[in-house]
């Protein structure tokens, strides 16, 4: 492509002279904030936090990929004199891009002193937030939409959290709040509508009473919501609508290290371009910020350009639109729709084309700032605009000044522009200005798409874009641009087939052609980055595939070619997934008539801190304001995997000005340093030699974060590798790298006789990954000296007990001279049990040594780096079966992926062994563990604790009879379910086993049948798209594995003024142990949950304390809660009794009179349990179990492995439910994090053991889009539980395992695929089920192109661990 230089009337020919500030100002919550000396470096959420208190603001990422830092910022647009409303990432935003700003944040818009704000009192209430340090993030993205779309549709919404995530809810509770703000929720019946007077579905999803006498529905009442009047929002700052100077002035801040300009005239800018030609310009901060945050890049001379009218402009063209440079996506998004509507459509084929890829660019906080310029010049070869923008050959205008003379030139888009990785031809000196988007003609399509891990939010793996003119009126291609990226590293066109394409038909003779011609021509190397080699190259082949489909059915509609040119199965290939509106029932027992209305068991009570979370006003961690003489700790962290530790050389970092000291193995005695939850096999910091990378090797402390984290970098550390790295299951079975005392095995019946007279054997195996937890506040610590021999932690532990023990070990200090509080988490699910050491002994030493006070938050990266996962597991088994069906014997071997230390592995292993028959009954079993010992960071605890990678053995097994023997699967499930009565290969008899009561109701609430039967019918019809269904049981044994751990304590203090200070053995970890221990305590004392408090969980409240997890924090801390009360109730019964009129607060006022203790511990020791198969064979392994189905329909595109979960249905048996609305919340969550675990959550490690998906950009978590577009949930009725807390169930971990369902539904849907093209329905398919995967395994005429190198040719990208 020629790059011509022209001249443009560019030059203003004004003087470049402006009038210039250097201070900042701004508002934030109606206040205005001047600030001298603002640091270009500070982001607007650092700011925000750090100068300005305004902790409801959280720090999730810092990497735009949360949007738990969303806030709203508010700008005039002096053209129209618009106010402009946006929400965006704090965690990115630069705070110097604020001059003449409003930012309003969470606690701006309302408090629970004052008054909710709608859109704070909504999500809470509709049970929207559970650890709630997304909400505030949540919040703000809606409030945000709210005060620029009053009333806005589903699809505002969808759009509005597309960058926000949430570990916790699964997303359900949060829509269906918010829900109730659209266009679709409001009824012409007002507020006579039954959804609102409450008569309609508790969900506010149609008319129909659903509920039936004993059945409940409704979570929450929306009569009772407060009104949403949009006049009464605050109003934009007068003073920076009325001073047009805040925008006319140009602007310097320089700090010691960097320079920010905001000049307004392009001359001006150029001239600053000119003279330091490696500055960057900063427009959203989207690429820029994540450099310098997460690369460490430094760039002295920042320019904003956002006041520079010639980049700002949007301007209409006969023939194209002129976007200047810096308009942002969202922007040219919302004028190209509007200019759909408005022109021709063959004129707006590429303007479609590109709001559809907008839709799926980044998230709204990304899309409102990011600039098309900022993603062309960054030349990413995964930017999804440039493949679009290369095909339809752009042409951009640049501009420079060369010897004071502003000089223009136009380039195009196309072959030449990229000139290599992340480079292009416009010069260092040279500023793009703007983009021309052509109108298209009516012989010219453009067809743009892109396949990534997660439709929304993320970025590509290959993405495509074919720009075709055929010659008028016919289907005989003229001229073609093909291009694509995520092929090579930059955005490539395919030269060599357009040019054999030309004078061709459009037909599928070209199709054969072209797809064999582009294999040929963008080939990739077996070891190229981003891995995945064989899919890439056929998303390739499919993506030409399905624009060919969709370019053929446009040329049918335009006559030219005839209706049959292509099949209506082969046009299922043309299409691509949208965001179904979300439908759901939940379903659960209703309260007796009889229960007094006081007594709150059994009621969907609001999570007691959502109100505080919603408003920003709940404390985490990281919120306890900083101490005067506080200090910051960085971590070293180990870059290699496998090493000896030749030397560390802290110099550098120590001779910077704030560096206040470095610690390292060498500061502790070898006692000391060795530590662990269960084994003291791991270090406090590394001696001698490293086992993994992220391992802590030191600690600086320094006067702030950015000082700390950068004088960490700068620690030198020489290693010596060693031999061998192990890094993933298969290498550790290879070199027999195991822990000591493994393989262990648990034996049952005679499998020897039993694989004698089996009918049927089969030999088989399924391998799953690990999982990031993913909790949104990273692992954080406070540590504060107190008298000389004493320390406090604040910490954000699930064991808080731990905490205290390791730190006494480590300081050489009693325990009962160290108080570890937490107050609560934002989100665990296991990572912060035995994990918190990491942060919280360096931070103890530190603050002990330098009697400061010192804190840690991980980063993101540094925390997925340094803090395990959930363990990959490896099955491999043999089975023995009739040909009935009926299972008879099983041999199976479970390998674990430990890491390089043991933490709590023995035990994860221990119950995937004990749950991997998971509802079958196989009467002769012998199962073996191996704790595999490889270089990675040590695995540890996650959700369902080794429960859901056991259980996922079993449901392969179980498969695999159901296909030998060709029956049906839900037949073989049926015969092979365990009964009432039935005995476990671990010795326990289950009692009142209701699966098949789970399993009936669950086939009935879904339409099992007659959904089974549609999936037939669309399979059939449909080429390209596959339907599959799966049901999935699951039975979870309650107990720690550990007896001991199976305690729980409370302590109740009541005050004079009748109040109660509930303090219990568990932490509040968003999972609302909080709320149903007070709603345990309220029924026991026989007095309203308003009178009861928990403020924290400390160590010197309730001492010796369980972790909470094993799902089991309600059942021993209820139970203790219960032994507690009772004490206070048998002391203040004499007191009732004299005085049976009065109330509680003159009870309490006798008993103090009286000289009774208001103040009670309480404590459970769980009965029967400590199962041992030699010491203790008769003892229960669990104490019980709970079980639930789950149903999910899955469709799959078999040409580029994308999915969508139509419905998930799911009944479970929790006993009677304490608080349905968090149960249903926990089963939602725990289904959705499932679903992210089997099928999309993906660890991506070098062959050295280095993680690569560090953050949200790369490691996958379910969005809101991700959700099961019909997800319905049933509490079992009837069914009280005898053995836990007022006849409750634990909830916890129990229905993760059903996320499996999309597993298996999609493994249906890719056998219907197979099938029909003649191959086998018996292949592997490891977990996740990630689009590669999927792909892959949907063999088809394209894959078979792909020639796969033989894996011992070539060291591969990635590796799986
Ligand atoms: C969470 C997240 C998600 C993302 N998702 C996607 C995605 O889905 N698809 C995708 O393609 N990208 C994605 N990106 C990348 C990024 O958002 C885009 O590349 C974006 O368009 C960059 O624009 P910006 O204004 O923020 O650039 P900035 O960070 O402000 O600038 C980026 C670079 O461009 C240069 N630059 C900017 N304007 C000019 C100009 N006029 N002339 C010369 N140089 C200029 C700057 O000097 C700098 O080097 C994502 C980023 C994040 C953080
Ligand atoms: S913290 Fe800003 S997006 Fe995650
Ligand atoms: S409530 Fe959303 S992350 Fe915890």
């Amino acid at each position: 492509m020629d790059q011509k230089i022209e001249s443009s009337d560019l030059s203003t020919g004004k003087n470049v002279r402006t009038k210039t500030s250097s201070v900042l100002i701004f508002f934030v919550n109606g206040k205005k904030v001047i600030d001298a000396n603002p640091d270009p470096e500070c982001t607007l959420l650092t700011y925000l936090r750090d100068k300005l208190f305004l902790c409801g603001t959280k720090l999730g990422c810092g990497e735009g990929g949360c949007g738990a830092c969303t806030v709203m910022i508010s700008r005039i647009d002096r053209n129209t004199n618009e106010i402009r409303h946006l929400a965006v990432n704090a965690c990115l935003t630069p705070v110097c891009a604020m001059h003449g700003y409003a930012v309003t944040t969470v606690e701006g818009i309302g408090s629970t002193r004052t008054r909710l704000h709608p859109v704070q009192e909504r999500i809470a209430k509709a049970h929207g937030s559970q650890c709630g340090f997304c909400t505030p993030g949540i919040v703000m993205s809606m409030y945000a939409l709210l005060r620029s779309s009053p009333q806005p549709t589903m699809k505002d919404l969808e759009i509005a959290f597309q960058g926000n995530l949430c570990r916790c809810t699964g997303y359900r509770p949060i829509l269906e709040g918010y829900k109730t703000f659209t266009k679709e929720f409001s009824c012409a019946m007002g507020d006579k509508c039954c959804k609102v007077n409450g008569n309609g579905d508790g969900n506010g999803n149609s008319c129909n009473d659903n509920s039936s006498n004993n059945v409940d529905d409704k979570l929450f009442e929306k009569s009772k919501f407060l009104p949403f009047d949009p006049s009464q929002e605050p109003i934009f700052p007068p003073e920076l609508q009325l001073n047009t100077e805040f925008d006319s002035n140009s602007i310097v801040f320089k700090s010691p290290r960097v320079t920010w300009y905001r000049p307004v005239e392009l001359e001006e800018l150029l001239q600053i371009k000119a003279q330091n030609p490696n500055a960057k310009l900063v427009v959203g901060n989207t690429e820029v910020g994540v450099e310098v945050k997460f690369k460490h890049l430094l760039y002295p001379v920042l320019i904003n350009p956002s006041k520079v009218k010639q980049l700002n402009e949007i301007k209409e063209h006969e023939d194209s639109i002129y976007f200047g440079a810096s308009v942002s996506l969202m922007d040219i998004q919302n004028y190209l729709q509007d200019l759909i509507t408005k022109l021709p459509e063959y004129q707006t084929r590429f303007f479609k084309c590109a709001v559809e890829m907008l839709h799926y660019f980044a998230g709204k906080q990304i899309r409102n700032v990011a600039s098309l310029g900022g993603n062309i010049m960054t030349g990413s070869p995964i930017s999804d605009m440039n493949p679009i923008l290369t095909a339809g050959t752009v042409k951009m205008l640049v501009a420079g000044m060369v010897d004071g003379q502003l000089k223009t030139r136009y380039v195009h888009m196309g072959s030449g522009f990229f000139t290599g990785y992340r480079k292009n031809i416009i010069a260092p000196h040279e500023v793009l200005i703007g983009i021309y988007f052509p109108k298209t003609l009516p012989n010219q399509y453009v067809i743009a798409f892109k396949q990534a891990r997660r439709r929304d939010d993320d970025i590509a793996i290959v993405n495509s874009a074919i720009n075709v003119f055929f010659k008028p009126n016919t289907n005989i291609v003229d001229q073609i641009f093909m291009a694509f990226g995520g092929m090579a590293p930059t955005t490539i066109l395919a030269p060599r087939t357009s040019e054999m394409m030309i004078k061709q038909n459009w037909d599928h003779v070209l199709v054969e052609r072209v797809t064999e011609s582009l294999c040929a021509e963008l080939p990739l190397e077996p070891s190229a980055p981003g891995g995945m080699i064989a899919y890439r190259r056929s998303l390739v082949v499919s993506l030409f595939y399905k624009s060919y489909l969709v370019i053929s059915q446009k040329l049918v509609s335009a006559g030219i070619i005839p209706y049959d040119s292509i099949s209506d199965e082969e046009c299922s290939g043309a299409e691509t997934f949208h965001t179904p509106i979300l439908k759901s029932a939940q379903l659960f027992e209703r309260v007796s008539s009889e229960q007094s209305i006081c007594d709150p068991i059994g009621r969907p009570k609001v999570h007691a801190a959502a109100m505080k979370q919603a408003t920003g006003e709940a404390m985490y961690c990281d919120d306890i304001p900083r101490m005067e003489n506080e200090l910051y700790l960085a971590l070293v962290l180990s870059t290699k995997a496998h090493a000896k530790i030749l030397s560390i050389d802290a110099t550098e970092a120590l001779a910077m000005d704030g560096v206040q000291a470095f610690y390292s193995s060498k500061d502790l005695t070898e006692y000391e340093n060795e530590v662990g939850p269960v084994f003291h096999d791991e270090t406090v910091f590394a001696a001698n030699v490293v086992y993994c990378q992220g391992q802590v090797l030191g600690a600086i402390v320094a006067s702030n974060q950015s000082l700390a984290q950068r004088a960490a970098r700068s620690v030198h550390v020489i290693y010596e590798d060693i031999s061998p790295l192990i890094v993933t299951i298969e290498h550790a079975i290879e070199h027999k790298s195991y822990f000591p005392n493994y393989p262990r095995f648990v034996e049952k019946g005679d499998i020897g006789t039993a694989f004698k007279d089996a009918e049927h054997i089969f030999e088989g195996s399924c391998r799953m990954g690990g999982q990031e937890h993913f909790y949104l506040e990273t692992h954080a610590c406070v540590a504060i000296p107190r008298d000389s021999d004493e320390i406090e932690l604040f910490c954000s532990t699930q064991h808080p007990s731990e905490v205290q023990k390791l730190v006494s070990h480590v300081l050489s200090i009693p325990a009962h001279r160290v108080v570890c509080r937490s107050k609560r988490l934002g989100g665990g699910f296991g990572g912060k049990e035995s994990r918190s050491i990491s942060v919280a002994l360096p931070c103890a030493l530190a603050c002990y040594r330098l009697r400061r006070p010192v804190r840690c938050m991980l980063d993101r990266d540094e925390d997925m780096m340094i803090t395990g996962t959930r363990h990959p597991f490896l099955f491999k088994y043999k089975l023995g079966f009739t040909s009935e069906g009926l299972i008879t014997a099983c041999y199976i071997e479970c390998y674990n992926n430990a890491g390089w230390s043991m933490d709590l592995s023995f035990s994860v292993l221990e119950r995937a062994m004990y749950h991997f028959e998971n509802c079958y009954k196989i009467p002769n079993i012998k199962v073996g563990g191996w704790v595999c010992k490889t270089n990675l960071p040590s695995n540890t605890a996650f959700r369902g604790f080794g429960g859901p990678q056991g259980m996922f053995a079993g449901e392969h097994i179980i498969r695999d009879v159901a296909r030998i023997t060709g029956k049906d699967l839900l037949d073989i499930m049926r015969m092979n379910f365990y009964k009432s009565g039935d005995i476990t290969h671990y010795n326990q008899k289950l009692e009142n086993f209701p699966i098949q009561r789970c399993f009936d109701e669950c086939l009935k609430q879904a339409n099992f049948y007659m959904k089974r039967k549609e999936i037939e019918d669309f399979n059939k019809n449909n080429r390209w798209r596959k339907r599959g269904i799966a049901v999935v049981p699951t039975k979870y044994g309650i107990a720690f594995g550990v007896m001991h751990l199976n305690q729980g304590g409370a302590l109740i203090n009541i005050y004079g003024d009748g109040s109660v200070l509930l303090s219990h053995g568990g932490v509040e970890i968003g999972q609302g142990l909080n709320t149903k221990m007070i709603q345990c305590a309220a029924r026991a004392l026989g007095i309203p949950t308003e009178l009861i408090h928990i403020s924290e969980t400390a160590t010197d409240k309730v001492p010796n304390t369980s972790p909470t997890a094993a799902s089991v924090g309600s059942d021993i801390n209820g139970m203790a809660v219960l032994d507690a009360c009772q004490k206070l109730n048998e002391r203040l019964k004499p007191i009732k009794e004299a005085l049976p009129k009065a109330d509680w607060k003159e009870w309490i006022n006798k008993a103090y009179f009286d000289r009774i203790s208001l103040s009670a511990t309480g404590f459970y020791s769980m009965p029967d349990i400590g199962y041992d198969p030699i010491n203790n064979p008769n003892a229960r392994m669990y104490n019980y179990y709970t079980n639930g189905v789950g149903i999910s329909v899955v469709e799959i595109d078999c040409l580029t492995g994308d999915h969508q979960v139509l419905s998930t249905d799911i009944v479970m048996d929790i006993g009677s439910s304490i608080n349905p609305a968090i149960d249903i919340g926990q089963i939602e969550g725990a289904y959705m994090q499932g679903y992210g675990l089997f099928t999309l959550e993906e660890l991506i490690y070098s062959p050295q053991g280095t993680l690569y998906s560090r953050g949200p950009g790369m490691y996958k978590l379910p969005g809101f889009a991700d959700i099961p577009a019909e997800f319905n949930v049933s509490l079992l009725t009837g069914a009280p539980n005898p053995r836990a807390v007022y006849s409750s169930k634990a909830v916890g971990e129990p229905p993760l395992f059903i996320g499996s369902a999309a597993f298996f539904a999609i493994k249906d849907a890719i056998a219907a695929a197979r099938a029909e093209k003649g191959f086998s329905t018996n292949f592997e398919l490891h977990a996740p089920a990630t689009s590669a995967r999927i792909r892959m395994a949907c063999r088809d005429k394209f894959t078979n192109l792909i020639d796969e190198p033989h894996a011992d040719s070539f060291t591969p990208w990635n590796i799986v661990p």
